[in-house]
C-alpha cells in the first residue's frame, strides 16, 4: 500500500508565503516520481484559497487542523465540518496534543469531532501521544490506547474507514528528538491490535496508522523501514515546498 505523508502547517503562512511554498513545490517536485498519498492542513482562514490554488492538482489533499462537531451554531471563533464540505475540504486533523494541551480539547469532545467526521465522509486524522513524564513511566501503551478508545467510542465499523490515527508522542514534536523505530513499531502494533479488537479483524491491517514528531529527510528512512507504518504527519519539515517535495519522494520510495 502506498505510503502517505500529511503536512501541518500548525498556525504558520501568510497569503505570500502559501503562493511561495506553491512555487517551490511545483518546482521541486517530480510528479512522476511521487508513489506517495499527501496532503496538508491549513489554517482555517486559508482553507478555500488553499483548495482552490490546488484545483489542478488532484493528488493533494487539503485538510483542516480542527473542526466543530456541530453542524452550526454560537460557537465564535470555531469551524464546522458542514464549512469544511462546503469549501471541498478532504477531512481535518482532530485531538492534536497542541489542542488537547492549550485549548483543553478533552476525550469527550474529540470523540463528538471524530464522529461527525467520519459519518459525514469527511476524513480524520486522529493524533493520540503520551507526554515525556508518561514516556519515562512507561506508560506510553495505555496512554495510547485509552485516548484511543475513548476517541473511537460510538464510532461504528463503516465510518472507521475514514479515520486516520496519528501517534504523535508529545515530547518528539518540535523537538527534534525521535523515538527508536522499534519504540514507534510498538505503539503501531498496540493501536493495531486494538482496532481488530474493537472492529472487523481485518480493521486492523488496513487501518492507516501514522508517526508525528520531528520527522524530516534525514530521519524518514528509518522509520519507512518498519512495516507497520503507514506514514507520517510532519510540521516543520512540511513548511517549505521544497522540503515537503522532498519528503514525498523519499516517502515512496522502498527502505
Ligand atoms: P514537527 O514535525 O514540527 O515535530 O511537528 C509534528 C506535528 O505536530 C505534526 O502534527
Amino acid at each position: 500500500m502506498k505510503k502517505m505523508i500529511i503536512g501541518n502547517w500548525k498556525m504558520y503562512k501568510t497569503t505570500s508565503d502559501i503562493n511561495i511554498f506553491k512555487s517551490e513545490f511545483e518546482m521541486a517536485i517530480d510528479s512522476a516520481n511521487i508513489n506517495v498519498e499527501y496532503g496538508i492542513a491549513v489554517p482555517s482562514i486559508y482553507l478555500c484559497k488553499v483548495v482552490d490554488i490546488f484545483r489542478n492538482n488532484k493528488n493533494i489533499k487539503i485538510y483542516a487542523q480542527d473542526a466543530h462537531y456541530k453542524e452550526e451554531g454560537a460557537y465564535t471563533g470555531n469551524i464546522s465540518y458542514k464549512q469544511l464540505l462546503d469549501c471541498n475540504v478532504y477531512g481535518s486533523i482532530i485531538g492534536h496534543s497542541e489542542r488537547r494541551a492549550m485549548f483543553n480539547d478533552t476525550d469527550e469532545e474529540i470523540n463528538k469531532k471524530v464522529l461527525a467526521l467520519s459519518r459525514n465522509d469527511l476524513s480524520t486524522i486522529l493524533c493520540v501521544g503520551e507526554t515525556l513524564l508518561e514516556y519515562q513511566n512507561k506508560i506510553s501503551v495505555s496512554i495510547v490506547i485509552n485516548q484511543l478508545k475513548k476517541a473511537l467510542n460510538s464510532v461504528m465499523d463503516n465510518d472507521v474507514k475514514n479515520v486516520i490515527i496519528a501517534y504523535e508522542p508529545v515530547w518528539a514534536i518540535g523537538t527534534g528528538i525521535v523515538p527508536k523505530p522499534e519504540e514507534v513499531d510498538l505503539i503501531i502494533k498496540e493501536i493495531r491490535k486494538t482496532i481488530s479488537e474493537l472492529y472487523n479483524p481485518k480493521f486492523g491491517n488496513s487501518i492507516k496508522v501514522l508517526y508525528g514528531g520531528s520527522v524530516n529527510a534525514k530521519n524518514i528512512n528509518d522509520f519507512l523501514k518498519l512495516n507497520s507504518i503507514s506514514g507520517f504527519l510532519v510540521g516543520s519539515a512540511s513548511l517549505k515546498g521544497s522540503d515537503f517535495a522532498e519528503l514525498l519522494e523519499l516517502g515512496g520510495k522502498d527502505a
